[in-house]
Protein backbone atom coordinates (compact mmCIF):
# COMPACT_ATOMS: atom_id res chain seq x y z
CA UNK A 1 0.00 0.00 0.00
CA UNK A 2 1.29 3.47 -1.29
CA UNK A 3 0.84 6.63 1.58
CA UNK A 4 1.00 9.77 -0.58
CA UNK A 5 0.11 11.80 2.08
CA UNK A 6 1.01 12.16 5.58
CA UNK A 7 -1.50 10.92 8.33
CA UNK A 8 -1.26 11.60 12.07
CA UNK A 9 0.98 8.49 12.33
CA UNK A 10 3.47 8.58 9.29
CA UNK A 11 4.86 10.27 6.69
CA UNK A 12 3.59 9.91 3.24
CA UNK A 13 5.67 9.18 0.33
CA UNK A 14 5.37 12.69 -1.34
CA UNK A 15 6.36 14.27 2.01
CA UNK A 16 9.58 11.48 2.38
CA UNK A 17 10.70 12.39 -1.25
CA UNK A 18 10.83 16.02 -0.83
CA UNK A 19 12.99 15.70 2.43
CA UNK A 20 15.20 14.04 0.68
CA UNK A 21 15.37 15.74 -2.16
CA UNK A 22 16.06 18.79 -0.78
CA UNK A 23 18.64 17.40 1.99
CA UNK A 24 20.79 15.95 -0.74
CA UNK A 25 20.49 18.83 -2.79
CA UNK A 26 21.53 21.59 0.02
CA UNK A 27 24.44 19.32 0.90
CA UNK A 28 25.71 18.94 -3.11
CA UNK A 29 25.00 22.98 -3.52
CA UNK A 30 27.25 23.47 -0.37
CA UNK A 31 29.72 21.75 -1.62
CA UNK A 32 29.86 22.57 -5.20
CA UNK A 33 29.65 26.24 -4.10
CA UNK A 34 32.87 25.56 -1.82
CA UNK A 35 34.63 23.73 -4.95
CA UNK A 36 33.83 26.51 -7.17
CA UNK A 37 34.80 29.63 -4.99
CA UNK A 38 38.41 28.44 -5.19
CA UNK A 39 38.83 27.69 -8.93
CA UNK A 40 40.95 29.46 -11.17
CA UNK A 41 39.74 31.48 -13.40
CA UNK A 42 41.61 29.52 -16.50
CA UNK A 43 39.46 26.23 -14.81
CA UNK A 44 36.52 25.01 -17.22
CA UNK A 45 34.81 24.81 -14.13
CA UNK A 46 35.07 28.37 -13.43
CA UNK A 47 32.14 29.44 -15.58
CA UNK A 48 30.17 25.89 -15.50
CA UNK A 49 30.41 25.56 -11.82
CA UNK A 50 28.35 28.89 -11.11
CA UNK A 51 25.51 28.13 -14.14
CA UNK A 52 24.83 24.27 -12.70
CA UNK A 53 24.91 26.36 -8.60
CA UNK A 54 22.35 29.04 -9.46
CA UNK A 55 20.58 26.43 -11.80
CA UNK A 56 20.17 24.03 -9.50
CA UNK A 57 19.14 26.87 -6.56
CA UNK A 58 16.42 28.22 -8.32
CA UNK A 59 15.11 24.71 -8.85
CA UNK A 60 15.39 24.01 -5.13
CA UNK A 61 13.70 27.70 -4.63
CA UNK A 62 10.72 26.30 -6.16
CA UNK A 63 11.06 22.38 -4.64
CA UNK A 64 10.94 24.15 -0.86
CA UNK A 65 8.06 26.54 -1.79
CA UNK A 66 6.22 23.86 -2.76
CA UNK A 67 7.46 22.04 0.30
CA UNK A 68 5.75 24.16 2.05
CA UNK A 69 2.57 24.33 0.41
CA UNK A 70 2.46 20.83 0.58
CA UNK A 71 3.19 21.04 4.90
CA UNK A 72 0.13 23.36 4.72
CA UNK A 73 -2.41 21.22 3.20
CA UNK A 74 -0.79 18.06 4.38
CA UNK A 75 0.50 18.06 7.63
CA UNK A 76 3.05 16.49 9.03
CA UNK A 77 2.25 13.58 11.77
CA UNK A 78 2.08 14.09 15.87
CA UNK A 79 5.51 13.56 17.65
CA UNK A 80 6.02 10.20 19.09
CA UNK A 81 4.22 9.45 22.27
CA UNK A 82 7.17 9.27 24.53
CA UNK A 83 9.01 12.73 23.21
CA UNK A 84 9.59 15.18 26.01
CA UNK A 85 7.75 18.81 25.31
CA UNK A 86 11.08 20.18 25.24
CA UNK A 87 12.33 17.77 22.46
CA UNK A 88 9.33 18.85 20.41
CA UNK A 89 10.00 22.50 21.11
CA UNK A 90 13.57 22.10 19.87
CA UNK A 91 12.49 19.91 17.15
CA UNK A 92 9.81 22.18 16.05
CA UNK A 93 12.09 25.46 16.44
CA UNK A 94 15.22 23.96 14.29
CA UNK A 95 12.68 22.58 11.75
CA UNK A 96 11.42 26.41 11.24
CA UNK A 97 14.70 27.68 11.50
CA UNK A 98 16.01 25.53 8.73
CA UNK A 99 13.17 26.74 6.37
CA UNK A 100 14.26 30.12 7.02
CA UNK A 101 17.72 29.64 6.19
CA UNK A 102 17.00 28.01 3.47
CA UNK A 103 14.53 31.03 1.63
CA UNK A 104 17.69 33.01 3.32
CA UNK A 105 20.48 31.42 1.63
CA UNK A 106 18.32 31.22 -1.77
CA UNK A 107 17.43 35.40 -1.48
CA UNK A 108 21.08 35.97 -1.11
CA UNK A 109 22.20 33.75 -3.66
CA UNK A 110 19.71 35.69 -6.32
CA UNK A 111 20.94 39.03 -5.08
CA UNK A 112 24.76 37.68 -5.86
CA UNK A 113 23.64 36.82 -9.06
CA UNK A 114 21.90 39.38 -10.23
CA UNK A 115 23.83 42.53 -8.42
CA UNK A 116 25.70 43.19 -12.00
CA UNK A 117 21.61 43.22 -13.34
CA UNK A 118 21.80 40.07 -15.28
CA UNK A 119 19.45 38.22 -15.07
CA UNK A 120 19.70 33.99 -14.03
CA UNK A 121 19.38 31.70 -16.70
CA UNK A 122 17.80 28.61 -15.17
CA UNK A 123 19.15 25.36 -17.43
CA UNK A 124 18.47 27.23 -20.50
CA UNK A 125 14.27 26.62 -19.60
CA UNK A 126 13.58 30.65 -18.59
CA UNK A 127 15.26 33.07 -16.78
CA UNK A 128 14.91 35.27 -13.81
CA UNK A 129 14.96 38.48 -14.08
CA UNK A 130 17.49 41.07 -11.85
CA UNK A 131 15.29 43.09 -9.78
CA UNK A 132 17.07 45.02 -6.86
CA UNK A 133 20.89 45.79 -8.08
CA UNK A 134 21.93 48.98 -5.88
CA UNK A 135 22.22 48.56 -3.05
CA UNK A 136 25.82 49.09 -0.87
CA UNK A 137 28.46 46.81 -1.84
CA UNK A 138 25.57 44.28 -2.98
CA UNK A 139 27.45 41.33 -4.13
CA UNK A 140 30.13 41.59 -1.43
CA UNK A 141 27.94 41.95 1.56
CA UNK A 142 25.10 38.88 -0.10
CA UNK A 143 28.11 36.67 -0.91
CA UNK A 144 29.40 36.98 2.48
CA UNK A 145 25.58 36.35 4.14
CA UNK A 146 24.94 33.81 1.92
CA UNK A 147 28.11 31.96 2.86
CA UNK A 148 27.50 32.47 6.60
CA UNK A 149 23.62 31.31 6.88
CA UNK A 150 24.60 28.21 4.39
CA UNK A 151 27.22 27.53 7.01
CA UNK A 152 24.67 27.36 9.88
CA UNK A 153 22.39 25.77 8.00
CA UNK A 154 24.76 22.77 7.46
CA UNK A 155 25.27 23.04 10.99
CA UNK A 156 21.98 22.53 12.36
CA UNK A 157 21.18 20.08 9.73
CA UNK A 158 24.31 18.00 11.71
CA UNK A 159 22.43 18.43 14.98
CA UNK A 160 18.92 17.34 13.39
CA UNK A 161 20.80 14.30 11.73
CA UNK A 162 22.57 13.57 15.06
CA UNK A 163 19.16 14.11 17.05
CA UNK A 164 17.36 11.85 14.15
CA UNK A 165 20.12 9.24 14.79
CA UNK A 166 19.60 9.16 18.52
CA UNK A 167 16.30 8.41 18.66
CA UNK A 168 17.13 5.76 16.45
CA UNK A 169 20.07 3.98 18.04
CA UNK A 170 19.47 5.22 21.76
CA UNK A 171 15.95 5.40 22.14
CA UNK A 172 15.19 3.14 19.88
CA UNK A 173 12.30 4.58 18.15
CA UNK A 174 10.20 5.25 15.13
CA UNK A 175 11.67 9.03 14.66
CA UNK A 176 14.08 7.96 11.66
CA UNK A 177 12.22 4.98 9.83
CA UNK A 178 9.29 7.80 10.07
CA UNK A 179 11.24 10.02 7.40
CA UNK A 180 11.83 7.00 5.30
CA UNK A 181 8.23 6.53 4.99
CA UNK A 182 7.96 3.82 7.38
C1 LIG B 1 19.82 19.67 4.30
C2 LIG B 1 19.41 18.64 5.00
C3 LIG B 1 18.11 18.55 5.76
C4 LIG B 1 17.10 19.47 5.89
C5 LIG B 1 17.01 20.88 5.30
C6 LIG B 1 16.06 18.85 6.72
C7 LIG B 1 14.87 19.47 7.08
C8 LIG B 1 13.84 18.85 7.78
C9 LIG B 1 12.57 19.46 8.11
C10 LIG B 1 12.19 20.89 7.79
C11 LIG B 1 11.82 18.51 8.75
C12 LIG B 1 10.38 18.68 9.28
C13 LIG B 1 9.39 17.95 8.44
C14 LIG B 1 8.93 18.78 7.29
O1 LIG B 1 8.66 19.97 7.47
O2 LIG B 1 8.84 18.24 6.16
C15 LIG B 1 12.60 17.32 8.84
C16 LIG B 1 12.20 16.12 9.42
C17 LIG B 1 13.05 15.07 9.71
N1 LIG B 1 14.35 14.92 9.28
FE1 LIG B 1 15.41 16.23 8.19
N2 LIG B 1 16.48 17.59 7.07
C18 LIG B 1 17.72 17.37 6.50
C19 LIG B 1 18.51 16.24 6.62
C20 LIG B 1 18.21 15.15 7.45
C21 LIG B 1 19.09 14.04 7.73
C22 LIG B 1 20.52 13.89 7.15
C23 LIG B 1 18.42 13.21 8.59
C24 LIG B 1 18.82 11.89 9.23
C25 LIG B 1 20.01 11.37 9.30
C26 LIG B 1 17.11 13.78 8.83
C27 LIG B 1 16.13 13.24 9.63
C28 LIG B 1 14.86 13.74 9.82
C29 LIG B 1 13.82 13.10 10.60
C30 LIG B 1 13.95 11.79 11.37
C31 LIG B 1 12.69 13.93 10.52
C32 LIG B 1 11.31 13.68 11.19
C33 LIG B 1 11.28 14.43 12.50
C34 LIG B 1 9.94 14.28 13.20
O3 LIG B 1 9.19 13.36 12.89
O4 LIG B 1 9.68 15.14 14.06
N3 LIG B 1 17.02 14.96 8.13
N4 LIG B 1 13.84 17.54 8.25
Amino acid sequence: MIYWKNNTNRYGIVAVSLHWLVAVTVFGLFALGLWMTGLDYYDSWYKHGPWWHKSIGIVLFLVVTMRLCWRLINPPPAALSGHEVWEKKLAHLAHTLMYLLLFAIMVSGYLISTADNRAIEVFGWFEVPATITSLPNQEDIAGWVHLVLASILIGLVVLHAAAALKHHFIDRDRTLMRIFGR
